[in-house]
This record gives structure tokens, C-alpha cells and sequence, in this order.
């Protein structure tokens, strides 16, 4: 992590197939491309799609400026074998991982994640959240990892059940889908090392 006046430039994380690497305002156009304006992704998250750039850029300045220990973003491009098997255009971010809260008091995070459409079914996420995870445990010193799905994303389940996570409780709360719909939501964990 490099500190940069008061915010926080989450390290570049090179796996397999995928270069996690912190979001720039550059990210604009293609982050509304690929995934941020897509309903089918927007489905089970809290906010709906983006209807148009300015908004992808009001999360972007978020994920660019406001960066702390308390939450993180990498933003997911393919490497070069990956873009040419799927047609991509090389160096564009097609999805965001993030540690959307850390409490460095019990070391404990909780992760948030989406990819645009194109990518799906390939195990792209499972990659991307084992690198997060590795990299907060050697450098956060994270104890527990936790993720919250609306009840029906069987993906989003999929994703939790391979990298190792537990569903350990539901919130029946009155939480919102993006429709206005009240909806449970399951709570996963895993241990950190
Ligand atoms: C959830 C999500 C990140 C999964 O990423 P991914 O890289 O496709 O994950 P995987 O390749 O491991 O696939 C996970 C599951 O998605 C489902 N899936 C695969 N391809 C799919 C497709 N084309 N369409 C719909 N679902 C598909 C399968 O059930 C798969 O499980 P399986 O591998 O046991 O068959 C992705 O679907 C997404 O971005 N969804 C929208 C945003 C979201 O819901 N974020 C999480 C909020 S909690």
C-alpha cells in the first residue's frame, strides 16, 4: 500500500491470468462499458445500474480519492492471454475487487466484487478474491474475511462456496435490493490465516 497525501493507492497484484491494480480516473469510460451500466450485473447489488458516465465517475472519484485502510478497491484487467482469448481491448479494467470495510481493531474484512458480463463463468473472480485475501493477510494481518448476497445470487454463492467461505447467518432487516424490494441477506465468512 503506498500512501499518497491522505489517500491510499491499494499494490498492483499479478496473478494467473489477472493484473489487480488501483483505479484512475482514466477508468471512466470502460468501467461504464463493461460493467457498471449492465442491469444483469447491477441484478443483486444495493445500487441499480449506472445510467449514464457521470455517475460511474461520482464511484470512480470514490474509489480513486477516498481510498483509506478502511476500504480498498483494485480494479480487474486481464492479461494479454486473456484478452486475446476473449476479444478484449488489452489494459482496460473489466471489474472492481474491493475490501469494502476493514476494522483493524478485530482484523476483520469484508469483501465486495462485480465483473462485467463477458467474463463471466470462467473463474475469474475466485482468482481475483484469493489474491485480495492472500495479499490482506500478509499485509493487513486480516483474521476473518466476511461477504454479505442478496438471497437468489447463486453466483455471487458459488464464488464464496470456492474460495473457502461459510454461510453463517442471514439478515432478514429490511435491507433493499436496488428494485426497493426488501430481501434477505446471507453472511459468509471465512478465517484469514
Ligand atoms: C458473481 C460474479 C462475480 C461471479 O464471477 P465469475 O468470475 O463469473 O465466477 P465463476 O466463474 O466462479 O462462476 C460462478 C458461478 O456463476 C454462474 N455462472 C457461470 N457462468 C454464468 C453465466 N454466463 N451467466 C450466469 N451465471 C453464470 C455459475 O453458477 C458459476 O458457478 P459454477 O462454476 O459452479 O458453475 C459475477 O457473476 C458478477 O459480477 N455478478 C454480478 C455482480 C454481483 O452479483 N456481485 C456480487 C455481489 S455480492
Amino acid at each position: 500500500m503506498r500512501q499518497f497525501q491522505h489517500r491510499i493507492v491499494p499494490e498492483q497484484i499479478v496473478t494467473k491470468r489477472l493484473i489487480l491494480r488501483a483505479f484512475c480516473m482514466e477508468d471512466e469510460q470502460a468501467m461504464f462499458k463493461n460493467w457498471t451500466s449492465d442491469p444483469q450485473v447491477a441484478r443483486f447489488m444495493a445500487g441499480k445500474a449506472h445510467s449514464s458516465p457521470a455517475i460511474t465517475r461520482g464511484v470512480l472519484e470514490s474509489f480513486c480519492y477516498h481510498s483509506s485502510r478502511g476500504n480498498l478497491h483494485w480494479a480487474i484487467v486481464p492479461n494479454r492471454a486473456l484478452c486475446d482469448e476473449n476479444r478484449l481491448t488489452a489494459g482496460e479494467p473489466m471489474g472492481s475487487v474491493s475490501i469494502v470495510r476493514f476494522d483493524s481493531m478485530r482484523k476483520e474484512a469484508e469483501l465486495g466484487y462485480a465483473l462485467s458480463r463477458v467474463l463471466w463463468g470462467q473463474g475469474i473472480m475466485p482468482e481475483a478474491i484469493e489474491a485480495v485475501m492472500e495479499w490482506a493477510v500478509s499485509h493487513l494481518g486480516v483474521k476473518q474475511f466476511s461477504a454479505q448476497v442478496f438471497a437468489g445470487n447463486e453466483a455471487s454463492v458459488r464464488v464464496l462456496k470456492k474460495c473457502g467461505f461459510s454461510h453463517t447467518s442471514t439478515r432478514q432487516d429490511g435491507a433493499c435490493r436496488n428494485t426497493g424490494e426488501p430481501a434477505d441477506v446471507l453472511v459468509f465468512k471465512k478465517r484469514g490465516r
